[in-house]
Parts: C-alpha cells; structure tokens; sequence
C-alpha cells in the first residue's frame, strides 16, 4: 500500500485488547477492551514501514499481516512476553486493557455454589507499563494509555509523570464516539509539554495521528 514508509527501520512493540484473570477451570475477570486501537496502532506502524510485534489479550480480530504476533491471556503472560522483549525496542504502545487484579488462587476445580454469598480475594497485577518506564533503554519512545470517567486529563498527567512514559492516549468513556468497541475514537494526546484532542476519528486514523504528533515532536517530519 503507497504511504509514507516514516517508521521504516523502528522495532515497535505494540499490547492490545484485555487480559483474563483465572477464576477456577470455567471463570475469569476481564473487561469491555476489543484491541481495536491496539491493532489499528499495529497495522498502521506496520504499513509505515515498521518491524512490528503484537502482544495481544484475546479478541474477536484478524492480526493485521507481516508483523509477528504473540497471543497471551493473563496480565502475567503479558508482563512475561513484553519484559522479554521490551529492551530491544524503539517504540513501545501499550494500548492492552491489563487487569489490575487478579485471584489470589485459582480453583482447581469448578467452584460450586452453595446459599451464602461469596467473594473471591484479590491482590494486585504486576503493572507492565510501570516496569517499561522503570527500564526505557536510551532513546525509546514509551506511549501509554488512560481510559477514565471522570478527570481525564489531570489523572492522565499523573500516570504519564508517575510511569515516566513519553506519551499518554487518554480516553473518556463518557464522550460520544469513544471508548470500548466501537470504531471511533476521540483521544487526547499528552506529553510532559504539549496537549492535543485529536477529536472524532475512526481508530485507523487516530493510529495515524497519533504517529503523526510522535515523529512531528521527534523532528523527523
Ligand atoms: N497497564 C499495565 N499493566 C498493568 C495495568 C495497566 O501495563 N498491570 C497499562 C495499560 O496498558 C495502560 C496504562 O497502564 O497503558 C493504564 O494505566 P493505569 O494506571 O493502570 O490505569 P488505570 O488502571 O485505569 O488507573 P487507575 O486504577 O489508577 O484508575
């Protein structure tokens, strides 16, 4: 496909969709994400030139062609295949919807019900982006995401500072043509120094965008 082959050469890790916490052999915790920013992140890379790897929670979606991609279910499989292969990369996007936490045990067997109530114990995911920030070899690009419902932008900035990443995506659930699922978004764009709204936009082309503020910013445009 003719399009300006601007990533040509970049190694660009990209997580999408959810992740499942096991409950016992039949149940698991998991959440609305269906990887399409993350894969439309992907193919766009990949369209512009870029060698690019897709580690990815299960989703309804076709891997876009001519990159590698590596299926995981857990938050744990996830922090395992990413910190594998995170030191090699120029750009890393972690677009996946990473639970937070997870069983504490998992059941061997089917859990039967029984007349009282329940509850399962939970304790806390290891956090991959946290790691990534912790551990960002010289000249990488590390861009995160933010999904929020209330004080987008302001708990956005926390996590760029906090996570020490290059960049935030942050997302609203509560506007019109965002959030899980469907195939627009509206996302914010955020760096330590700079903010835009990319405003209503098919996924496919807010990947493009996206791309566009990150090689602008470089200078490489
Ligand atoms: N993330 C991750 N590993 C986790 C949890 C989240 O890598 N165990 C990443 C996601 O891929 C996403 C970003 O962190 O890029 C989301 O940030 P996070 O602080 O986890 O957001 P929330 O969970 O929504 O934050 P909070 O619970 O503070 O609202």
């Amino acid at each position: 496909i003719a399009c300006k082959k601007d990533l040509r050469g970049k190694k660009v890790l990209v997580t999408a969709g959810p992740t499942q916490e096991a409950i016992d052999p039949v149940r698991y915790i998991t959440n609305h994400s269906s990887g399409k920013m993350g894969y439309s992140l992907a193919k766009a890379c990949m369209l512009r030139g870029a060698d690019v790897t897709l580690v990815t929670g299960k989703t309804a979606l076709t891997p876009p062609p001519f990159i590698t991609t590596v299926p995981v279910i857990s938050a744990k499989d996830m922090y395992e295949e990413v910190t594998a292969r995170s030191a090699g990369m120029d750009m890393i996007f972690k677009a996946a919807a990473v639970a937070d936490y997870r069983p504490v045990h998992i059941a061997d067997e089917k859990i039967k019900k029984s007349d009282s109530s329940a509850s399962i114990d939970l304790k806390r995911t290891d956090d991959i982006l946290k790691y990534l920030g912790e551990h960002k070899t010289p000249g990488q690009f590390l861009c995160g995401f933010s999904m929020e419902t209330e004080n987008m932008l302001e708990n956005s900035r926390k996590k760029l500072k906090k996570k020490n990443l290059d960049m935030i995506i942050a997302n609203s659930l509560k506007m019109e043509g965002a959030g899980f699922g469907g195939n627009t978004n509206v996302v914010t764009v955020i760096t330590e120094d700079f903010e835009k709204e990319l405003g209503k936009l098919t996924k496919e082309e807010t990947a493009d965008r996206i791309l566009d503020q990150i090689l602008a910013q470089r200078g490489e445009v």
